[in-house]
This record gives structure tokens, sequence and C-alpha cells, in this order.
């Protein structure tokens, strides 16, 4: 089996991470990726309320007993969520690890270390992630060009990113963007990185708590059937395209500004319309290029496993008889 020094900082088996992913991070996908030996991360800004998070928290303990982990995302907003709340919940209800997104997460840090809670600060380029490892988090999650969500404005995939991070990073590093498969695992680990942080293969896994066509719709998805919308905004984010997506980057691209399209992308109609109703014309929707490279909806154990084992057999069948 794949071991690396990620599995013994982060107390997991297989070097795989499920990262945060609003309104798929409950306890039921993430007590399923505990189960299976990988890191899971319930997402914080999910749950309504910090009590409402202390409550996931306790419902996904009732589901495993192994760890698992928070995803705090910190967004520049107008109004923004109790960020410092959610924070203590997670401090508070003894949660081992937090993966920290979005903003530089300085101002928490001092909460986590004090509290115990081991920091996985996920970002987008090599000067963010020497940021953070400077500022003393744990481990760094770099997500390159290919992710779902938000890739940044620098547009480095991550054949180019993983390499250009390790040269640099010296804490453990899991490198995220476009992995799905066993082949993703063994090529970041030769690019220098520790292990795998997954969004998108998730999604389309029987215990994701979203409607079976936005998981089909991911099988049937091509690696050409995504969006990046909020370019001219300079706020990327890759989604799924659809009727919608094209719609905004349409507006967008002719001079729109967000207001022109805040109904379009209001984050309530992606959840109800698509990820309940599973519409998947009925709003936005985040999904990465590994779509190309989706062809079935397993359970979340045996996608582990067929990406640990194979991880193993690729290096040790293939890999291994190509050195002469
Ligand atoms: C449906 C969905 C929702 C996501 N929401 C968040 C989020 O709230 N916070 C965050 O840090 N990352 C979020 N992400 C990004 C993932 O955690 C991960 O970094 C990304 O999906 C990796 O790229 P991949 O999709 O190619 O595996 C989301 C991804 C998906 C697919």
């Amino acid at each position: 089996m794949v071991r690396t020094r990620f599995c013994d900082v982060f107390g997991v088996d297989h070097p795989i991470v499920q990262g945060g992913m609003q309104w798929v991070g409950t306890a039921e996908l993430v007590s399923a990726v505990a189960n299976a030996g990988a890191l899971g991360f319930l997402t914080a800004l999910t749950q309504p309320t910090p009590e409402d998070l202390a409550k996931e928290i306790a419902r996904c303990r009732e589901m495993t007993d192994r760890s698992f982990g928070v995803n705090l995302t910190i967004l520049p907003s107008i109004n923004p969520p109790p960020y410092a709340e959610y924070r203590d919940v997670i401090v508070e209800s003894g949660i081992p690890v937090v993966e920290t997104a979005g903003f530089n997460p300085a101002e928490h840090l001092p909460t986590f270390q004090g509290g115990g809670v081991k920091v996985l600060h996920k970002c987008t380029s090599v000067r963010h992630a020497v940021k953070a490892q400077e500022l003393g988090v744990d481990g760094i999650s770099i997500d390159g060009f290919e992710c779902a969500g938000h890739p940044g404005e620098d547009d480095i995939p991550g054949l180019v990113l993983i390499p250009a991070a390790a040269d640099k990073v010296t804490i453990p590093m899991v490198a995220s963007g476009g992995f799905g498969d066993a082949r993703g695992l063994v090529a970041a680990l030769a690019l220098g990185a520790d292990g795998i942080n997954m969004g998108t293969r998730f999604v389309a896994t029987r215990e994701a708590p979203v409607h079976q066509n936005v998981k089909q719709a991911m099988v049937d998805h091509s690696e050409r059937d995504t969006e990046l919308i909020f370019r001219p905004l300079r706020n990327t984010a890759r989604v799924a395209s659809n009727s919608v997506s094209r719609e905004v980057v349409s507006i967008l691209d002719d001079g729109g500004a967000f207001e022109d399209v805040r109904d379009l992308v209001a984050g309530n109609r992606g959840r109800t319309r698509v990820l309940e109703e599973g519409d998947t014309d009925g709003g936005i929707w985040s999904a990465g290029l590994v779509q190309g490279l989706i062809q079935d909806i397993p359970t979340v154990a045996d996608l582990v496993s067929r990406i640990a084992g194979g991880a193993d057999e690729l290096i040790n069948d293939r890999l291994a008889g190509l050195v002469h």
C-alpha cells in the first residue's frame, strides 16, 4: 500500500483527501471517506449556523469512529459569516484537523494551534503555499487550474504547479485539481506531492448527498464540459458547463456586471434546483476537468481502495518494469 508522511502527520491510512465542498461535504460523505481510511472534511459553511456545525460533527461521529476534519472557507464578503464562531466550534468539538481555504488563515491560526488542531491550508499558487508554510500550518493542499471551484487567476496546471510548489514546500503537501484515479495519485507522488485531494470525483459516489442526475451528468460529461465563470471579475470559478453557466460567461464577456448575473449564480438556486431536485440546467454547480475521467458511480470505499490498490500495482508492475 502506498503510505507517505502525509498519512503519519494527519493520521490516515491512505494519502487521499476529500476537500471541503459546499452543500456536498456533509456527514454522509465524510463518514464514508473516514471509514475508507482517507481524510474527509465536513464543510463548515454548509451548516447555517455554528450550532448546526456542532450537531453535524456529532452526527458524523455517530456514523464513524475514525477521525475526520472540517473545512473552513474564508472568502471576502459584505456580510461575512461568523468565521470565529465556526472556528471555535471546530476547536471545542475536538476536531483534529481543519482545511482552511480562500483567505490567508493567519487570524485563526493561534486558536487552532492552541487547541491542538492541525491545519491543512488549500491554496492555488506557490507564493501562497510558501506564505502559509511560513505562518506555521501543518500541511499544504495545492489546487491546480484543473480544479473545480476557485482555481485562482494564474492558470497554472498541476503538471507545473505541483513540482514548482514541491521545490519550495518542506511540510507535507497534497496535490489537488484533476485527480480521480490511481494514475493521478502516482503522478502526484512523482511530481513531489505526498498525496492527492479530490472534490469532483467524490461527488460521483453513491454516498455523496446530491441528486443522481448530477452524478450521472459527471459520468456523461467529458473533460471539455466546464466553464470558467467570473473571469472578468477576477474571481474565477470552474463549474459544470450548462445553459446557466454559459449565459453567465456570455453576459460578463459582453461587459455585464455582477448585478446582471446575481440571480443566475445564486447559491440557493444551485443547491435546490440542481443538487436536490436534479435539474442539471437549473443553476450553477462546481465540477472540474476530471469529469473526463469519471466513468462510474462507485461507493466511496470502492473508489478509495481502487485508487490506493491501483497505485500500488502501477508502481510495482508498470513503473518498476520500466527500470532496467
Ligand atoms: C461541488 C463542489 C463544491 C466545492 N466547494 C468548496 C468549498 O466550499 N470550499 C473549498 O475550499 N473548496 C470547495 N471545492 C473544491 C474542492 O474542495 C477541491 O479543492 C477541488 O474540487 C479539487 O479539484 P477536483 O474537483 O478536480 O478534484 C468544491 C468542489 C466541488 C466539486
